[in-house]
């Protein structure tokens, strides 16, 4: 069987939009794969704080992004080097400094296989900021969760406070707007809706709407 026939469902969108909580529901769902793209990212970015490599080093971070020795868990934990970071990938600054290593193009290219690698049958969600328009262009169905920033980081507030973190909304609109500006704004994958993506504004939605929605879109795409 060609990879083509493998299914992939592409969830892509600006962080705090729900993505990971929608992409995990639909891989347990469906019985799928998944792939947490912003995680090999921050894993990335995580190295490079322990590592003390500078993110200027363009060649010495892809060069670490390439060699990353990750074990995503069934549990949900993630091992770099062995060493549970799951914790320590989610929180604000790790999601920056995500950001920032995703801006560099030797980073994406140094990721492309392992991203590729996650399409095994019966079938893959893959959720990130490019996943439509990169990484799985032949996707079967491709959706675009959209949310105003003002929406998103209270989400990210609630889910901040509730895991016992001290933050502040006010800091996070700005957070969520910075990352936005960046992601969207890099020479390399932007995050943009692929022309053949389903958007789903969720501002209004559950999330048990937006899982909803997908399904059918799903149902109607093969
Ligand atoms: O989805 P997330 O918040 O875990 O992603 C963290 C950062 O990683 C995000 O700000 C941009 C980057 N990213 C990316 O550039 N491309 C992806 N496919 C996934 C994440």
């Amino acid at each position: 069987m060609s990879d083509t026939k493998i299914p992939v469902i592409t969830i892509d969108g600006p962080g705090g939009v729900g993505k990971g909580t929608i992409s995990a529901l639909l891989a347990e769902n469906l019985n799928w794969n998944y792939l947490d793209s912003g995680a090999l990212y921050r894993l990335t970015g995580l190295a490079c704080v322990q590592k003390s490599i500078k993110f200027e080093a363009t060649d010495e971070v892809a060069k670490l992004a390439e060699n990353l020795v990750v074990q995503f868990l069934p549990s949900g934990g993630i091992l770099l080097d062995g060493n549970e970071v799951e914790p320590l990938i989610r929180t604000e600054v790790a999601g920056n400094n995500a950001s920032k290593v995703a801006a560099i193009p030797e980073v994406r290219e140094a990721l492309l296989k392992r991203q590729k690698a996650f399409l095994q049958l019966p079938g893959l969600i893959a959720d990130g900021r490019d996943m439509g328009t990169t990484i799985f262009p032949e996707a079967t169905l491709k959706v675009f969760l959209t949310a105003s920033a003002d929406e998103r980081a209270k989400r990210r507030y609630k889910q901040l406070i509730e895991k016992g973190n001290n933050v502040k909304l006010a800091d996070l609109v700005v957070e969520i707007q910075e990352r936005d500006e960046r992601d969207m704004n890099r020479s390399s994958s932007p995050l943009k809706a692929a022309k053949d993506a389903h958007i789903i504004d969720t501002s209004e939605l559950t999330i048990e709407d937006v899982f909803n929605k997908v399904i059918r879109l799903y149902k109607n795409s093969i």
